[in-house]
């Protein structure tokens, strides 16, 4: 399973970089916008960071501006995926992108159906917001296995499942379980799950015992 870092800050980036946790990064308007920094500017230094996918998200509402948007942000380098909504328009540009050879990540999916349209639209991944239907009383991890399973039934869709909306470790564990293709994890996920009780108890034995042995 991959791991891609739901972020726009470097710091982070940096750190779960170092750690071995980032196979690729996803950002999109709100995560740029919190950075207080150009676009551009933020893709740069990602880009010279993470040998990986990097999600830019393309914001317009026609096809023929997610187009223009997408190519422009694809030419910042060659890592970069284009975002992009799914709406009829966004799933427009999506095909257009894809026959250009551009990968794409088609993203605000919350219904099996729509990621059955994004994956005939050529996406190369979709986005599967968990944690936004948690917050409405829905199961989100629901989507995932049906997703997994629609792909399934089908090799010829090639469109790889990303786990987004990811809130806390049993999203990422559920995840793997059910075969998805990718999680995005914020930063502060990353580090739950690297925690265990056991583990920093068993830390502090050793230390302790350590001391003993002579020298
Ligand atoms: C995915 O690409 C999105 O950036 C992200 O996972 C959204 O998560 P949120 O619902 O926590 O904002």
């Amino acid at each position: 399973m991959k791991f891609f870092i739901d972020t726009a800050d470097i710091s982070e980036i940096r750190e779960a970089h170092a750690m071995g946790m980032v196979d690729g990064v996803t950002t999109n308007p709100s995560l740029i916008a919190k950075t207080g920094r150009r676009f551009e500017d933020v893709l740069q230094d990602i880009c010279a960071i993470v040998d990986g996918p990097i999600s830019a998200e393309a914001v317009a509402e026609s096809a023929a501006d997610l187009l223009a948007d997408g190519l422009r942000l694809s030419a910042i380098h060659p890592n970069i995926v284009v975002k992009l909504p799914l709406t009829g328009e966004g799933l427009k540009a999506c095909r257009e992108l894809t026959n250009r050879g551009i990968r794409t990540n088609v993203t605000l999916c919350f219904s099996p159906a729509q990621a059955l349209l994004a994956a005939k639209a050529g996406a190369t991944w979709i986005s599967p917001f968990v944690g936004r239907l948690d917050d409405i009383g829905h199961t989100g991890m629901d989507l995932i296995s049906q997703i997994v399973t629609i792909y399934g039934n089908y090799p010829s869709l090639k469109t790889e499942v990303l786990v987004a909306s990811v809130r806390h470790p049993l999203h990422v564990v559920e995840a793997a379980m059910m075969g998805a293709d990718v999680a995005t994890i914020p930063f502060s996920v990353i580090g739950q799950l690297l925690k265990h009780p056991l583990t920093d108890i068993g830390i502090e034995k050793f230390n302790k015992d350590w001391k003993k042995v002579p020298v």
